[in-house]
């Protein structure tokens, strides 16, 4: 493994969940009114319950500031499909952050390039972030930032591919409900945070867990840009790092 990489593979889901709430919380209790990035999905919910079970106990999640990678366009906030709806009900609200310390792009700005431009400032303005929690699509993006001849640095609307709307269907009622279009952080602001921690779970996972931290860097695999950043911590369970 590269130098800048730190190699977590844990024997299964709540243990990967555990340590990576571990990490996070030392983090935290470093920088308790840092800024720190999001991530939804699937990956970190076992985290973020695990963060709700060490709040009070051992550190106090309710000084951050929150950024979210992503959000779907056009999606309402009260959606339950929403980023913002997952973020509230899984983490914001049971740790009691503020909803004021927290910043997802909007689903529902009007102006979505005018968010996107906003996004990246309100990012620089709390001092840039501490750490960015992020999962990875089987296909190697990051936030929404998919497999591409050419990637952006920015904050950015994305038409979503058609294998990043199939996989999120599971969520929706159908297909066609998936919204085709998504705000997210590009890789600037992604790379710009002073740690990246990358989970990972699953079968589906290793193929593209291999690639993204041993393959070669390239904008078809998004997640391979880690390789450039300087503090990467990757935590899996032992089916998404069988390969590592
Ligand atoms: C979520 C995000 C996505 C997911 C990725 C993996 O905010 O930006 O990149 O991290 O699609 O999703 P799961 O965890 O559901 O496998």
């Amino acid at each position: 493994v590269l130098k800048n990489f730190t190699l977590f593979i844990e024997k299964d889901y709540n243990e990967m969940s555990q340590r990576a709430a571990n990490i996070f919380a030392s983090a935290v209790s470093k920088n308790p009114s840092g800024a720190y990035g999001f991530a939804t999905g699937s990956t970190p919910i076992g985290m973020y319950e695990e963060l709700v079970k060490m709040q009070n106990k051992s550190f106090d999640l309710t000084k951050i500031t929150a950024f979210n990678l992503d959000e779907y366009y056009p999606i309402n906030q009260h959606d339950p499909q929403s980023y913002f709806f997952f973020m509230k009900k899984y983490l914001f609200d049971p740790v009691g952050l503020p909803i004021s310390s927290t910043n997802i792009p909007s689903g529902a700005a009007n102006d979505p390039v005018a968010e996107c431009v906003n996004y990246d400032k309100k990012i620089e303005a709390a001092g840039g972030l501490c750490m960015q929690i992020l999962g990875i699509g089987a296909n190697g993006h990051i936030g929404f930032n998919e497999p591409a001849s050419e990637l952006f640095a920015s904050t950015h609307c994305v038409p979503l591919s058609e294998s990043t709307i199939t996989a999120n269907a599971r969520n929706f009622a159908s297909q066609e409900d998936v919204p085709r279009s998504a705000i997210t952080m590009g890789m600037h602001s992604i790379m710009m945070a002073k740690q990246i921690l990358l989970l990972a779970s699953g079968d589906g996972k290793a193929e593209i867990m291999k690639k993204a931290i041993y393959g070669p860097i390239t904008t078809e695999v998004p997640a391979s840009l880690l390789q450039l950043h300087h503090n990467v911590t990757v935590v899996t369970d032992a089916a998404a790092g069988k390969l590592l």
